[in-house]
């Protein structure tokens, strides 16, 4: 049973992203073959400047390690270290019908809005097809805006099977995370750095109490009664407390008398104590770039491996054909 998923370099991560996505992915490493990539081909996308690509990748490899992706039971690499990916999303395309293309929202939602999309945007599920097809994966953990595209790659993994009258590919399943819990931003409107909203993980000290500081909240007066349910504070505050710190600070905020400066505090210092270890381990890794690019070279070895085989089970199902070459098929 393979697991695989891969995340976008193109910011640094936030607390979105952990409680709905990496911390589930960290979770599955355990008990399942587990592959994670870096998506850097996608986050070309829209990262459009070379430097900030490459410290956006550098800065996923490490908060991934330093949050508890461990090397030793997972399979971590980037995305473009395997270039067999992109020869298989052509072989993907060459049966892709467009109108499965056109309703898949990435683009959609573009188009709607009245922006003009690339061929990059439109093919995008093709890409993620063929990193989900290379390594054989069974399971797919996705948050809920990419079941979509899981559904494309069993169509385009059974077009091609069905074309080819072979078993070449395996069909993947989507795990599907749990995100009920939509971790809120700053502005109390859904985490996401297409909103401004967000709050990263590693965020030196000072800076993260300015960010926390500035969440949103009503003009309540201190002491007046305050309602916990609609207040972004405290539905952060819960993703770090246990439910008898939760229940206290409600009561607090029910019973009046209390500020959002101090709950705000308390969000702060609970973000500390729960990062705290990562936040050391990524001090560590911030400082021994060999291990890290030692982490991803073997990954990426391992990807590719993998890879290599099923993108030459589908070579041969297609009818292309390999003339030898010397000394540079390495
Ligand atoms: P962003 O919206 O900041 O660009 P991404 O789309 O790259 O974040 O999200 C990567 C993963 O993190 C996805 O699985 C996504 O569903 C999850 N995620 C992002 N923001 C949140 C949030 N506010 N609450 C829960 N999960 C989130
Ligand atoms: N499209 C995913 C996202 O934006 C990232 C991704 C790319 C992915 N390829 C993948 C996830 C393959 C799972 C499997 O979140």
């Amino acid at each position: 049973m393979r697991v695989l998923s891969g995340i976008q370099p193109t910011g640094r991560f936030h607390w979105g992203n952990y409680f709905g996505a990496i911390h589930q992915y960290i979770a599955l490493q355990n008990n399942e073959q587990a592959f994670y990539f870096i998506a850097d081909l996608h986050a070309l996308t829209t990262v459009r400047e070379p430097d900030k690509l490459r410290e956006y990748v550098r800065d996923a490899a490490i908060d991934l390690l330093a949050l508890g992706l461990d090397p030793a039971q997972a399979t971590l690499f980037v995305q473009s270290d395997v270039p067999e990916v992109t020869e298989l999303t052509w072989l993907l395309m060459t049966i892709t019908q467009m109108h499965l293309l056109e309703k898949c929202h990435a683009y959609k939602d573009k188009k709607a809005r009245g922006i003009a999309a690339d061929a990059g945007l439109f093919t995008y599920p093709v890409l993620m097809a063929a990193d989900i097809i290379l390594y054989d994966s069974d399971l797919v953990p996705v948050g809920n805006d990419q079941i979509q595209h899981i559904e494309v790659t069993r169509d385009l993994g059974q077009r091609f099977n069905h074309l080819y009258d072979t078993e070449v590919f395996v069909l993947p399943n989507a795990h599907v995370l749990d995100q009920t819990a939509k971790v809120p931003g700053t502005d109390g409107e859904k985490m996401s750095k297409s909103y401004n909203n967000t709050i990263e993980i590693f965020l030196p000290e000072k800076q993260l109490k300015k960010k926390i500081n500035s969440i949103k909240t009503d003009s309540l007066a201190v002491e007046d009664p305050k309602n916990p349910e609609t207040c972004p504070v405290f539905a952060l505050y819960k993703l770090f407390a246990t439910p008898e710190q939760q229940e206290e600070l409600a009561g607090r905020y029910r019973a009046g008398g209390m500020g959002y400066g101090e709950a705000k505090k308390l969000v702060l210092d609970a973000a500390l104590e729960f990062f705290g270890p990562a936040r050391e381990r990524r001090a560590r890794l911030e400082a021994d770039s060999d291990y890290v690019q030692d982490v991803l070279r073997q990954g990426a070895n391992t990807a590719r491996q993998k890879g290599r085989e099923v993108l030459d089970r589908a070579r041969q199902a297609s009818g292309l054909t390999r003339t030898p070459a010397d000394g540079i098929d390495g």
